[in-house]
């Protein structure tokens, strides 16, 4: 499976993908915006549990973002339980060489229409943290809509943030 994209392509995580994984993902500016269980620094023992466990998945629910068929970003979905069963968060980062290309934005409005089209799905929302005003950008480009601020909802690195909320309802 390959989506392939202007900037980029999108497709399962895979055996091999591991010094690629290490070489984007160990970086604080990325860290600093994501939930504290992605690793930092990043090693490769967390890449290959991380591609073990995306590689047993049933069914798969994240997907690497390749730019010359190297991983060099992560997108992925968390489907809610119970009642929000229907609902699921996503999530994604990229190598910070190749932040600002559109690359992301891409990248969301694809894995959007992948997890619509997989999955029974009728809402995905992103919390983003108040300072990371590039990931809001890239959700209102993809056609997500603010829906509020949540008020205090995060502590990253000892500091209690608000979480702003974006979602994108089926149409
Ligand atoms: C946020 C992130 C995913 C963006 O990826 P990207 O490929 O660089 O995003 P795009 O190039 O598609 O779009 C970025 C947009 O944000 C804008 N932007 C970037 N920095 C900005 C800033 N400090 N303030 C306002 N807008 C900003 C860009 O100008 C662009 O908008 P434009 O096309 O209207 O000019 C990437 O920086 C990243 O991986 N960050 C760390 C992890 C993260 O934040 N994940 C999301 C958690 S919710």
């Amino acid at each position: 499976m390959e989506i392939k994209l202007r900037t980029c392509a999108l497709r399962y995580w895979r055996r091999g993908d591991e010094a690629s994984l290490v070489r984007h993902a160990d970086n604080y500016q990325i860290w600093r915006s994501l939930r504290d269980r992605f690793p930092h620094p990043y090693t490769s023992n967390d890449a290959r549990k991380w591609i073990e466990h995306t590689l047993a998945e049933d069914p798969p629910l994240n997907l690497a973002i390749t730019i010359n068929h190297e991983a060099v970003g992560g997108i992925g979905i968390i489907p809610g339980s119970d009642i929000h069963h229907r609902s699921a968060e996503i999530g994604y980062w990229l190598g910070e060489a190749y932040w600002g290309r559109g690359i992301v934005t891409e990248a969301v409005k694809a894995a959007s229409q992948w997890a619509f089209e997989n999955y029974d799905l009728n809402r995905l929302w992103a919390g983003v943290f108040e300072y990371n005003a590039a990931s809001a950008r890239v959700l209102v480009k993809a056609g997500f809509k603010f829906e509020a601020r949540l008020r205090g909802a995060a502590t990253k690195e000892g500091r209690t943030l608000d979480e702003l909320l974006y979602a994108l309802v089926r149409e």
